[in-house]
């Protein structure tokens, strides 16, 4: 029988872990005004029934205006925690770690579906006003975001706590910041986006301001024995933006900050970025950052072969390897895993008979 580190328990703070394997935040564009329902349950428990050991629930947006597009999850509200109790109640009945990712899209926010175009949202077509660090709007075509006052910047740290404390009410284990991607807090993180001349822009103390306000306030209300975890695009793949050296020094501050990982993706800040795909593209910003930082990351991106994750996870890469896409194609992907690399594991017992 081969021992694999996929299959080696970790802990956060007092939530274990069964395995090393992350279903990535994926938004599924699927809820009403922010409800989650039958869809959700469906998808995120094929993954809890095939092994995951801890399931990121998609970009949920804090408030309305935060949504990426109408379809987004939500917890802005009571309804959307009788929503998610259900889902989060059977993916735990499987042996996952819930988590769920808290985000506020930004100058992002307001767009169409990805399956009908991904195009921004005009008010007559049910789009709404954007908001973002500075007046400067994503591309060509997208709304210019209003330049956001200290009221906005306080509604949306209140947003984000609040947003906490019902992910908490809908059972949640673990909550992780969306600061990645282009969306609000990455907005505020990168100079090419953050053009402020007050307290939250400027230099590098200055831009990361917001997220260290968000994260104290949402300490003061988050279990203090669950984790955070923090998603960053540890580089911006653009001349003068956020890059790996920023990473670094915030992932220090986030350190002290008693985060409990950091989810290393990239890029999303413009669609002009110039970005060098290959399989495992972003894992060596994962190393460095674990290695200089002294903090547990994940890594992401084209990860697909169980032997590759057994890799990353042995050499000291990263702590946990997150998959998105493999996991869409392949809900069993764990249990297979399992077999291919000859290593025994518990089998859903409803599924015995078909263990290999
Ligand atoms: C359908 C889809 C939706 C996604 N939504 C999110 C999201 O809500 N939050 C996020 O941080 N990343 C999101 N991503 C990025 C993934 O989490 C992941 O980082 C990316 O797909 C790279 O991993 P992969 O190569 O294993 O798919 C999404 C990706 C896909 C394919």
């Amino acid at each position: 029988m081969k021992q694999s580190k996929i299959f080696e328990p970790i802990e956060f703070k007092d939530i274990k872990i069964k395995n090393r394997i992350i279903m990535s935040p994926m938004c599924m564009y699927s809820a009403i005004d922010g409800v989650v329902g039958p869809f959700h349950m469906a998808h995120l428990g094929a993954r809890a029934v095939g092994d995951v050991g801890l399931i990121i629930v998609e970009a949920t947006a804090v408030s309305p205006e935060g949504r990426i597009s109408p379809n987004d999850a939500g917890l802005w509200d009571g309804k959307h925690v009788e929503a998610f109790k259900p889902i989060v109640e059977f993916c735990k009945s499987c042996g996952t770690v819930m988590g769920i990712q808290l985000a506020h899209a930004g100058r992002k926010a307001s767009t169409n579906v990805p399956w009908l175009g991904e195009k921004p949202l005009k008010f007559t077509e049910g789009g709404w006003q954007i908001q973002a660090p500075s007046p400067i709007p994503f591309d060509e075509g997208y709304q210019i975001p209003k330049e956001m006052t200290q009221d906005d910047i306080n509604k949306v740290i209140d947003d984000f706590t609040n947003a906490a404390k019902r992910a908490d009410k809908s059972g949640f284990d673990i909550i992780e910041i969306h600061a990645a991607h282009g969306y609000l807090i990455n907005e505020f993180l990168s100079p090419l986006s953050n053009k402020r001349t007050d307290k939250y822009g400027g230099n590098f103390e200055n831009r990361t301001k917001i997220l260290m306000e968000i994260i104290e306030s949402i300490k003061s209300v988050w279990p203090s024995n669950k984790p955070i975890f923090i998603r960053i695009s540890a580089v911006d793949w653009m001349e003068g933006g956020f890059d790996i050296e920023s990473s670094i020094i915030l992932a220090k501050m986030l350190k002290k900050q008693g985060i409990s990982l950091i989810d290393c993706s990239s890029r999303g800040i413009s669609p002009k970025a110039k970005i060098n795909i290959y399989f495992g593209y972003q894992l060596d910003f994962a190393r460095k950052i674990r290695q200089e930082a002294g903090i547990p990351v994940s890594g992401v991106g084209l990860i697909t072969q169980p032997e590759f994750a057994d890799f990353i996870l042995n050499s000291g890469i990263a702590d946990m390897v997150e998959m998105g896409r493999e996991l869409l194609r392949n809900p069993y992907w764990v249990l297979n895993a399992a077999y291919k690399i000859g290593t025994d594991i518990q089998w859903p017992k409803q599924y015995l008979r078909a263990k290999r």
